[in-house]
């Protein structure tokens, strides 16, 4: 199977699988998100998704419907049953399937698991980004990683319709993370980025990132930075699963880094370092 759709147990090409149009993710978006990478089929950062999915569950009161080592088998299932040993796992928890009705179900409705693969090429660290900053309208729950995209959604389009990849958010003149990634600058040798509070999603990529500076002995401040740092940074860092990390050429039509290549490439060969030995089989 190219794209391989699993709902509640049941495994089919996702083009044709159906889901019941009273699962609460329909409606209400009420549920939780992860997505990583895998290759060769072993999955990438997989105890720090489970980590914070368990996290953002346990934010939503909403009840594992089964063991940590279950989940983990039920979602290689899903990777085993594809073509290609690389690609993306996605994987969504919602609160179960009931008439719509805004408080909980009944203690009896199961969580729904719906998860898929999609082959895809492993980032190459190459790419450079061209950026368009937007207003942050979202709620002060950013750090659970619910289904509810809507402000994201509306700010990745406006990117692609500037020509833009990604959307940079701001909340007046603080920037807070991008549509689908995080984002970190370097300035006169700092690693610095918006800390880890209810107006980020904490990301994986990110946390591994400044680990790996930390080890590296570059400093890193998790402080909040303005829009004209942004601008004035030496070089920018947008970092995601999906990506992992790329650095940005341009920020609303304007030239931005290209002053820290030396730092960014041995951040990026211990990245390409770790992803490598972690996807290597044993
Ligand atoms: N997005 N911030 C937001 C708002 C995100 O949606 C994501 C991930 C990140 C980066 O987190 P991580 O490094 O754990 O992927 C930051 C995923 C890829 C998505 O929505 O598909």
């Amino acid at each position: 199977m190219i794209h391989v759709g699993y709902y509640n147990g049941r495994i089919e090409p996702l083009e044709t699988l159906m889901i019941p149009a009273g699962d609460r993710a329909v409606y209400f978006g009420d549920g939780v998100y992860e997505a990583l990478l895998f290759r060769g089929r072993i999955l990438f950062g997989f105890e720090e998704h489970l980590d914070r999915f368990e996290n953002s569950c346990r934010m939503l009161r909403l009840p594992l419907p089964m063991s940590r080592d279950q989940l983990k088998a039920e979602l290689m299932k899903c990777v085993d049953a594809t073509d290609s040993p690389d690609g993306m796992l996605y994987w969504q928890l919602s609160r179960g399937t009931e008439m719509r009705h805004h408080d909980f179900p009944e203690p009896d409705v199961r969580p729904n698991l719906l998860a898929y693969t999609k082959p895809m090429a492993m980032p190459t660290f190459a790419k450079k980004r061209r950026l368009k900053t937007v207003e942050d309208t979202r709620y002060l729950h950013c750090n659970i990683k619910t289904l509810n995209l809507i402000p994201s959604v509306m700010a990745a389009q406006a990117a692609k319709e500037a020509g833009c990849d990604e959307a940079v958010f701001h909340r007046g003149e603080t920037v807070t993370e991008c549509s689908h990634s995080n984002i970190l600058i370097f300035k006169n040798g700092v690693l610095r980025t918006h800390p880890a509070d209810n107006l980020i999603l904490p990301g994986i990529t990110r946390m591994h990132l400044l680990a790996l500076a930390r080890d590296l002995g570059i400093p890193v401040e998790e402080t909040a930075f303005t829009l004209a740092d942004l601008r004035e940074a030496d070089d920018v860092l947008v970092t995601s699963s999906t990506v992992l990390f790329s650095t940005a050429e341009e920020i609303d039509g304007i030239p931005v880094g290209g002053c820290a290549r030396e730092l960014c490439g041995r951040l990026r060969s211990a990245y390409m370092e770790k992803f490598n030995t972690c996807t290597s089989s044993k």
